[in-house]
């Protein structure tokens, strides 16, 4: 009896080890990566990107000028602090084997430390660009090979903010290859004491929302590159995704959001009006505009505008600065609101506030006009039996309602609501 339960425990031993054996394959064909946290955009990161509306036609003085606008016109004030660098600023084109990275001499004289300094002596963060490829998407010298170099001259240079890259060069990759790519340059970006905000770019593929926030990123791209369109037709040239593509893609990833780890939507164009010299679409109304504002708010997007600040109309600059619908997207809560209600053209999206009240969004996705109504018990599951509230684009208090709350909304625009219980 005694030698068969010693031989029973023998066998379930083996198959333990064998199971413990089999499971270390598989983790082994998965590498672990070590996890990192740069503890740093506890709120979605604000501010201005060269990309959507200069491609790579960028230089010193578009920079200092577009950092004087924002200290100017009051922007700095509602919450843009990066002025980020993308594509364009390297000096040359090609292989990073044989071309070291640098700033290009002719558009940046004084170099990317003085327009870093320059930011910060303005109350400003600076951003740059690279990528984990011998190239970037616009052919310019990667930092393949070279990430610690790279972070530590960006640190030096007092850069704070990274878009990093690999949609172009890393296409095919697999989620393995992609980790690393990404763990290279976050790994010597966190042992730099210089604090620099990382955005893993890479267009939404391989649910990089699953893992980007592991590795130390603090934002990633949920999609391709945002048209200049609100609402067209196909998807463009199929690659460029509009504002309700853009919002649809973001469904159900709600949960990767948290303080320090953002679902990026991409970034905005707000009062493009068709003038990218990259991306394509012929613009979108001032309502739409507005729309689409309101929503990467809720959804708790960065917020990097695309467009030339420098010359803004007074109703574009008005959407771009509304505190109350900001106020959404910076809630310490972090979180991304949710669709509560979407049926034929009518998308209620909602999510809670950390002083308990609710933002709503109402919209109306169609070409006519629609009367929408919000259910605080049905549509946000709130026992509240009467409601305040208050509409942050007429920035009104609308009075007490019980049970519902109802609006005429134009085609394409969004309501923003904000409510709270009575004796809020
Ligand atoms: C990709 C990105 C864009 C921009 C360009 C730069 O297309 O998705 O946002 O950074 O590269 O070349």
């Amino acid at each position: 009896m005694k030698l068969m339960a010693t031989s029973r425990i023998f066998i379930i031993s083996v198959f333990i080890l064998f199971t413990l054996t089999v499971n270390a394959q598989a983790d082994s064909s998965d590498h672990i990566f070590e996890k990192l946290n740069n503890g740093l955009a506890k709120t979605p990161p604000m501010g201005w990107s060269s990309w959507n509306q200069f491609g790579v036609e960028i230089n010193e003085q578009l920079i200092i000028e577009t950092i004087d606008a924002m200290v100017n016109n009051g922007m700095k004030d509602a919450g843009y602090i990066y002025v980020n660098l993308d594509d364009g600023w390297q000096q040359d084109k090609g292989n990073r084997k044989n071309k070291p990275l640098d700033f290009d001499k002719e558009k940046f004289p004084r170099g990317i430390k003085y327009l870093a300094d320059y930011a910060h002596e303005n109350g400003m963060k600076l951003g740059i660009y690279s990528g984990p490829g011998q190239t970037t998407c616009a052919g310019y010298s990667g930092s393949e090979g070279y990430e610690k170099q790279d972070a530590d001259m960006f640190a030096s240079w007092g850069v704070d903010h990274l878009k990093y890259d690999s949609c172009c060069s890393h296409k095919d990759a697999s989620k393995e290859e992609l980790k690393e790519a990404f763990y290279k340059m976050s790994k010597p970006l966190i042992e730099n004491p210089k604090d620099i905000v990382l955005h893993a770019c890479h267009c939404g593929w391989q649910n990089i929302w699953q893992w980007a926030g592991d590795i130390g990123a603090n934002h990633w791209r949920i999609g391709q590159d945002i048209s200049d369109d609100f609402d067209y037709p196909e998807n463009r040239e199929g690659y460029y995704f509009d504002v309700l593509d853009m919002l649809d893609r973001g469904q159900g990833l709600e949960g990767y959001n948290k303080p320090g780890q953002w679902n990026d939507f991409d970034m905005l164009i707000v009062g493009l009006n068709g003038k990218s010299k990259e991306l394509v679409g012929a613009g979108a109304s001032n309502i739409e505009y507005r729309a689409h504002f309101s929503l990467w708010s809720i959804l708790s997007s960065p917020l990097l505008i695309g467009t030339d600040v420098r010359n803004l109309d007074a109703y574009t600059l008005e959407t771009l600065t509304n505190k109350e619908v900001i106020a959404l997207n910076q809630d310490s809560l972090g979180i991304q609101a949710k669709t509560v209600r979407k049926e034929g053209n009518i998308h209620i999206l909602a999510k809670p506030m950390s002083d308990d009240s609710w933002a709503v969004a109402m919209l109306n996705r169609g070409s006519e006009t629609q009367v929408i109504s919000v259910n605080w018990l049905d549509d946000l599951g709130l026992d509240w039996k009467e409601t305040k509230v208050r509409d942050l684009w007429q920035h009104k208090d609308m009075g007490v309602f019980p049970n519902t709350y109802q609006d005429e909304v134009i085609s394409h625009q969004v309501i923003m609501l904000r409510v709270y219980p009575k004796n809020h």
